[in-house]
């Protein structure tokens, strides 16, 4: 096959993960094709990552050894149905629709494809993203290696079980969306408190990027870094206890908790 990567649905994901790939050198330009609807925005790709771009899906699917489909959960079994009868046998197909399962993918092809599941989330725009990838049953390890590859050089990757992709795309899928709306809150806090809007906006992201990174660096548990924060009779701890009067912690469970059942039902829509 002539390309390593095709992506069909070059849109927020599909562009950032190309974005990743080049720019950390894990494809070249021309090891990718990719499809979009119109003229402009074929040109705008081309012209941006000097890619090629066409106005064909089946063009990328024939040549393309992996192959990325990043188009909404509503249009995938459109896309799949379009290429199903030209798709290569053995190719390595990867889906970021939320809530479309391996199974129901599966059944558009009769030939042997390696199917993998793949749940992203904004944060590989900045390549910081979290992946949770789930391979079908047959699909080798080798090929589920490539595509971990992929992701991480967006951010982070891991590989889990299908019955895990609620949970995940309630989690980290949707996650970005709460964190935004903490610090956004955080922001208002030091607002209040009489600091300049995009001091506090700055403030507060960084605050958040370095907790995450102490937890990630660190691999402690977050309680502990939390107790090493609080200094007895200290100012923290009076924070802390706004937070659970509040409601907070609850809150945030059930926040995941909720959207995964969402996952859930549009699932089985
Ligand atoms: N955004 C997230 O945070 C996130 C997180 C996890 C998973 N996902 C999943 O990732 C997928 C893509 O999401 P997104 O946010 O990147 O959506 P998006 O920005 O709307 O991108 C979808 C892209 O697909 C293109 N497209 C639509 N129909 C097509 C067709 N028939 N053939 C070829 N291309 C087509 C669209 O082109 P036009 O611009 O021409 O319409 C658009 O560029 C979704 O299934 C979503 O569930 C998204």
């Amino acid at each position: 096959m002539k390309y390593m990567l095709g992506i069909i649905g070059a849109g927020k994901i599909g562009e950032a993960i190309l974005s990743g790939a080049l720019a950390k050198k894990l494809l070249s330009p021309s090891d990718v094709i990719l499809s979009v609807r119109t003229e402009q925005h074929r040109k705008n790709l081309e012209e941006k990552y000097h890619v090629t771009a066409v106005l064909s899906n089946r063009e990328v699917a024939r040549q393309s050894e992996m192959l990325l489909i990043a188009v909404k959960p509503r249009t995938i079994f459109e896309v799949l149905q379009e290429i199903a009868d030209i798709i290569p046998e053995e190719t390595v197909l990867i889906s970021t629709a939320a809530g479309v399962t391996l199974e129901s993918m599966q059944t558009r092809f009769t030939k042997k494809v390696a199917l993998i599941r793949a749940m992203p989330n904004l944060g590989v725009s900045v390549g910081e993203g979290m992946t949770a990838l789930a391979p079908a049953r047959s699909t080798d390890d080798s090929s589920v290696q490539k595509v971990k590859r992929l992701f991480e050089a967006v951010g982070r990757a891991l590989v889990l079980d299908e019955q895990y992709m609620d949970a995940v795309t309630g989690l980290s899928g949707s996650g970005p969306a709460y964190v935004y709306l903490i610090i956004e809150a955080l922001a208002d806090g030091g607002v209040k408190m009489g600091l300049p809007r995009e001091v506090s906006i700055e403030l507060a992201a960084q605050t958040v990027l370095g907790a995450a990174k102490t937890v990630l660096v660190t691999g402690e548990h977050p309680a502990k870094l939390k107790d090493q924060v609080t200094t007895p009779a200290g100012s923290t701890i009076d924070g802390l206890m706004e937070l659970e009067d509040g409601g907070l912690r609850v809150t945030l469970i059930k926040a995941v908790v909720k959207a995964s059942e969402r996952a859930h039902q549009l699932l089985h829509k």
